[in-house]
């Protein structure tokens, strides 16, 4: 059931602490604080291409990992979304590895996307909430997301427990390959194990958030930008955004608003800004005040740091707990779920079943 809470997207944006460490705990062990994968049948230290393919909220977890794999792991990754992966005949490797990402394991580009990359002499990874689907009994290896039943259409903690387990296997690859030493992995192992801790204090952050939802609902329009891994997050603040409230949303690399987008801007527009205190801040920051120039309403997520930087100059400030810049992706995903979930309230929508969607596309 849904408990005490009005909607099991609620429900399911709460119980994210909870998850996240189950997924947590079944690749990490807490007294030695060694990340350990479930074994797979796959030769980590061989890999040097990872292909990665899936659909909607789950292709999103997918390119937060190609950030991630290519700055930690320092292997190349290809992406695509599976109704574009199945039909582009893409050149494959042999050996070279190909993960699929879904929630359910039964979307059906997917699943075609895993049976072409296999036929292809690709090693496959499905990466799956749902142990007994079909993608994780056809792929050579699985990974389960221990989210527990998703009921709610739009994707959330499936999709926070994908990231958990994505950062772990790309430790588990850079270490396998040798791109990282033991002190750096520690740090980011330490960083990983007090994800499920902040989630927790992101989440008691919640009445800030809705505050600023009765204003966002009043939009015809609302853009969400980031850099590196907060550009995937901003995209899925604009997927769950337009899913549940029926508002059009768009993310942006921040980079790019000025190739065309930020032609979209005026008083009417807001801008949600996902800027992390990390090596890109002060580019996304600049990036931001273009946008406050041209009147547009900014509301700025960052961690206490950033915040001080812009003191009262946004419309809005979600300030976030001060994390490693390489878990903040998913940390940043929870405030952008809560948005989107109480502008929908405000809406009047059908939160927990959108119109016009399917929990699982088993269809073409
Ligand atoms: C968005 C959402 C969808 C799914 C997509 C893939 O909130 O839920 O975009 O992420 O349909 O579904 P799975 O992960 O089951 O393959």
């Amino acid at each position: 059931g849904k408990g005490n809470h009005r909607h099991y997207m609620l429900k399911e944006i709460f119980e994210q602490p909870a998850v996240i460490g189950e997924t947590l705990r079944s690749m990490w062990n807490p007294a030695s604080g060694i990340i350990e994968l479930p074994p797979v049948d796959i030769d980590l230290a061989a890999v040097s291409r990872v292909t990665i393919v899936a659909c909607g909220t789950s292709f999103l977890s997918g390119m937060v990992a190609k950030y991630w794999f290519e700055r930690v792991a320092r292997i190349p990754v290809d992406i695509d979304i599976a109704s574009e992966f199945r039909y582009r005949d893409s050149p494959l490797e042999k050996g070279g590895l190909s993960i699929f990402i879904s929630q359910s394991g039964e979307t059906i580009d997917t699943l075609a996307a895993l049976r072409h990359a296999k036929a292809a002499g690709q090693k496959t990874i499905a990466i799956v909430n749902v142990p007994e689907s079909t993608m994780a009994r056809e792929a050579d290896g699985v990974l389960p997301t221990l989210a527990g039943p998703e009921i709610g259409v739009a994707s959330t903690k499936a999709f926070t427990c994908q990231l958990v387990l994505l950062a772990c296997l790309v430790i588990a690859t850079a270490r396998a390959r040798g791109a990282i030493d033991g002190a750096a992995e520690a740090r980011l192992s330490n960083a990983i194990a007090e994800v499920p801790s902040r989630a927790a204090e992101v989440l008691n952050g919640d009445e800030g958030i809705q505050a600023l939802a009765a204003q966002v609902a009043e939009a015809r329009d609302v853009l969400y930008i980031g850099r590196n891994t907060g550009y995937p997050i901003a995209l899925e603040g604009a997927l769950k955004l337009k899913e549940i409230s029926y508002i059009h949303a768009e993310g942006y690399a921040a980079g790019e608003l000025k190739h065309g987008p930020i032609a979209l801007i005026d008083e009417t527009v807001p801008v949600i800004v996902i800027a992390p205190s990390d090596d890109l801040f002060e580019k996304t920051f600049s990036n931001m005040q273009e946008v406050m120039a041209r009147g547009g309403k900014v509301i700025f997520l960052s961690d206490e740091k950033g915040c001080a930087h812009i003191g009262d100059a946004a419309w809005g400030t979600i300030a976030l707990p001060a994390v490693h810049p390489f878990v903040a992706p998913i940390l940043y995903a929870i405030p952008v779920q809560l948005l989107a979930y109480h502008v929908a309230v405000l809406k009047g929508t059908d939160v927990d079943q959108p119109r016009n969607l399917a929990k699982s596309v088993t269809v073409e």
